[in-house]
């Protein structure tokens, strides 16, 4: 192939993001994980099923950096999921000294790679990241909003017993419980939901969206999603590898745009080769901006605790 993409923690969501990357035959992939054995093992296991699944991407397993070199994209999901109980905010401190690390080594192997950051909690590592690359604004994204959207989407679909296919959802904000799912942008068929459904319905899948993640942790009891939020991150690493141009709901670092500034969290995004290339602004009813304004303070207070952990 002749685009690289290293996916650097070889754990549910970057396995499984390896092997879509792979039999979409989108790239040439490297997995990276600290421990011994593991991305090797995933990475020759995913070879060995290539001539069944009918690709020719190559998968590389690695506890180093060299094999990374000259990455186009890196998909960082190194770091600790959520247990019951927790949320994602309880993972700061630990996923911020992984993130940090992990993006300095990217940074030296692969200085002109495109970062979409997994880890949570997502909008705060996406800073750590973004500090500890150096990397301009552009080349900085974080996987969140497309997820969330897939759930809206599935929730949508399974709700009017329509094909997924016919649905579009949007969902702003913070990747966490102040989240802002849009049912006016929620169409299906190019039909808003607002028309197709009873506000008592869309209000509840609003909050199933928006508790999807816990939902998920809920019943796998030992970890959280991956099939998901692996196929939300290589549509993303798929728009930019194929200059696609698709507009996608992403975390990104914001400097005025929606009235907020120096902060990173989701808004629709056009995903080009050069990465993100313009953030699309669309208008919110004064209770959506409520609602934006409300994650980004909690977005915000997520990045006051990264500067207290120095
Ligand atoms: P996992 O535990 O299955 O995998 C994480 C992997 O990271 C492990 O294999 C671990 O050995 C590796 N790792 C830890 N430190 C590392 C380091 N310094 N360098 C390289 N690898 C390292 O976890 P899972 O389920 O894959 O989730 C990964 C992260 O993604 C979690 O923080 C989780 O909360 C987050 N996540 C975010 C989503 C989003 O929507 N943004 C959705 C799903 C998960
Ligand atoms: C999710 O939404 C845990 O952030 C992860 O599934």
């Amino acid at each position: 192939m002749d685009k690289k993409v290293t996916v650097v923690g070889a754990g549910n969501v970057g396995a499984t993001a390896a092997q879509r990357l792979a039999e979409k035959e989108l790239c040439d992939v490297v997995l990276v994980d600290i421990v011994d054995g593991v991305p090797q093992g995933k990475a020759l296991d995913l070879t060995e099923a290539a001539p069944i699944e009918k690709h020719d991407a190559k998968l590389t397993g690695t506890n180093g950096y060299e094999a990374t070199a000259g990455s186009d994209i890196v998909i960082i999901t190194a770091g600790i999921p959520r247990k019951p109980g927790m949320s994602r905010d309880d993972l700061i401190s630990t996923n911020a000294g992984i993130i940090k690390s992990v993006t300095q080594q990217i940074a030296k192997h692969s200085p002109d790679a495109i970062l979409i950051i997994v880890s949570n909690p997502l909008d705060a590592m996406c800073h750590v990241a973004f500090d500890a690359s150096g990397f301009p604004k552009n080349r900085v994204l974080g996987m969140a909003g497309v997820l969330d959207s897939a759930r809206f989407r599935a929730f949508i679909a399974m709700e009017l017993d329509v094909s997924v296919e016919n649905t579009h959802a949007f969902v702003l904000g913070g990747h966490g419980d102040t989240m802002v799912p849009l049912p006016r942008y929620s169409t299906v068929a190019g039909i808003p939901i607002t028309e197709l459904m009873a506000k008592d319905r869309i209000d509840a899948l609003v909050k199933r969206t928006a508790n999807g993640g816990a939902e998920i942790v809920g019943l796998l009891k030992t970890g959280s999603a991956y099939y998901a939020p692996a196929s939300a991150a290589v549509e993303m690493a798929e728009s930019i590898l194929k200059d696609k141009k698709k507009v996608l709901p992403c975390a990104a670092y914001l400097q005025g745009e929606y009235g907020i500034d120096d902060l990173f969290i989701g808004v629709p995004v056009k995903l080009g080769k050069n990465g993100m290339e313009q953030v699309i602004e669309i208008t919110l009813t004064e209770d959506e901006k409520v609602a934006l304004m409300k994650s980004a303070a909690a977005v915000q207070e997520l990045k006051d605790d990264l500067a207290k952990l120095g």
